[in-house]
């Protein structure tokens, strides 16, 4: 039996008194049926994009400046490593600070990847780590998406007003100004916000240390082929996807695009984008609520098994087969092969998931003129790889 949701408070319920949230029965005209489907977010868009015009967040936002990484601090040297050896970005520079140990990873016209390990106990973060497959790395995930912004104090200040919590007030440095959210209760992963006042791209605060690190990048051809950040994809529990995305929507100027169902997986792929050329932030969820492990496949059994979290990082990759051995000989392992075909515009492939990041890797593809960000059977078949998680 379909189950309702409310669009209020999001709680699902099995059945409901007359129609109405028990909780929120003064919204009761928000619940609605819980099987997701486009139709809510479809109407929820224009009313978001009108809103951030009213508010005056317009155009304050701009694209994806940095990810930033936790790990395990004795696995942070190894994950750096890893995204040295598997994909094309290169050693930027390492500092410490009063909190973190910081190494930064840069490839040209990317978003950067710091990874990065905390010095003190105190981790906001931790709650969602704690599952039965994460929680041996209790510290580890991709915590934060960090976006440029031209007008930092005007923005918080907006966004105050709309009730957004951070988790500082913002943070002035010589170089920079920076603030970040509590982590979202949708998908565990905070929005960070930074201005840059002179050199773009140098993370260190006013008072570090710089420390070198004896890691080289690999020296194979192969490498090269591997290029920016296309997309990530974060999943999210089936009832949290519509308020994820809109919230999403909310923080920065990124517009839900459309959604790929693979019912017989119960898998949506949502994508969101800010520009053609831009990163694009994708967020996987089920359609339907997890039940068990047997019936609710792949997308839903991975947030009950991991958390909320994001799943995969995507790197656009040319030459894409000679890549794609070059990585299987040097070592990586693969949840499938390389999938699609030039005819249909795309290849993609996922490695497995990193020791010391718990994510994966996704090289991906696109041919000429093709203008869909992905295809069908493609999804279906990346999704159903991840049954192997
Ligand atoms: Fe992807």
């Amino acid at each position: 039996m379909a189950k309702l949701i409310c669009g209020n408070c999001h709680k699902v319920y099995e059945s409901s008194k007359d129609g109405k949230c028990p909780k929120c029965e003064d919204k009761s005209n928000q619940f609605y049926e819980f099987s997701n489907s486009d139709d809510y977010l479809q109407e929820q868009v224009p009313k978001i994009k009108q809103f951030r015009k009213d508010i005056g967040l317009q155009g304050l936002v701009k694209g994806l400046n940095c990810v930033i990484i936790n790990t395990e601090p004795e696995q942070q040297d190894l994950a750096v490593k890893e995204l040295l050896k598997n994909t094309g970005f290169n050693y930027g520079h390492s500092f410490q600070d009063s909190n973190f140990n910081t190494t930064v990873l840069k490839a040209s016209n990317s978003a950067d990847i710091l990874i990065k390990s905390r010095k003190k106990e105190k981790n906001p973060f931790h709650s969602y780590n704690i599952r039965p497959k994460a929680k041996k790395l209790p510290n580890t995930r991709l915590e934060s998406f960090v976006f440029e912004v031209s007008n930092l104090s005007k923005y918080v200040e907006i966004q105050k007003e709309q009730d957004v919590k951070f988790l500082t007030n913002i943070v002035d440095t010589d170089n920079f100004s920076f603030i970040q959210t509590e982590p979202s209760k949708y998908i565990g992963t905070s929005y960070g916000f930074i201005q840059w006042h002179k050199n773009k791209g140098d993370y260190h605060p006013d008072e570090f240390n710089s420390f070198s690190r004896d890691i080289k990048k690999p020296d194979f051809d192969y490498l090269r082929n591997i290029k920016e950040l296309d997309h990530t994809a974060t999943r999210v529990k089936a009832q949290d996807r519509d308020a994820a995305i809109l919230e999403f929507m909310k923080l920065t100027n990124y517009d839900f695009n459309f959604a790929i169902y693979v019912k017989n997986l119960n898998s949506i792929t949502n994508v969101a984008r800010l520009s053609a050329k831009d990163f694009a932030m994708v967020f996987t969820s089920g359609i339907t609520n997890y039940k068990n492990s047997k019936e609710s496949g792949p997308t839903e059994r991975f947030t009950y098994n991991y958390g909320t979290r994001v799943h995969h990082m995507a790197f656009h990759t040319n030459k894409i087969e000679d890549t794609f051995e070059g990585l299987k000989e040097n070592g990586m392992d693969f949840l499938i092969q390389l999938i699609g075909s030039e005819n249909e515009g795309l290849k993609q492939t996922f490695s497995v998931q990193s020791p010391h990041t718990l994510i994966v890797n996704e090289y991906i593809h696109r041919y000429g003129d093709f203008d869909g960000f992905f295809t069908k059977s493609n999804v279906t078949d990346l999704t159903r790889s991840t049954e192997k998680q």
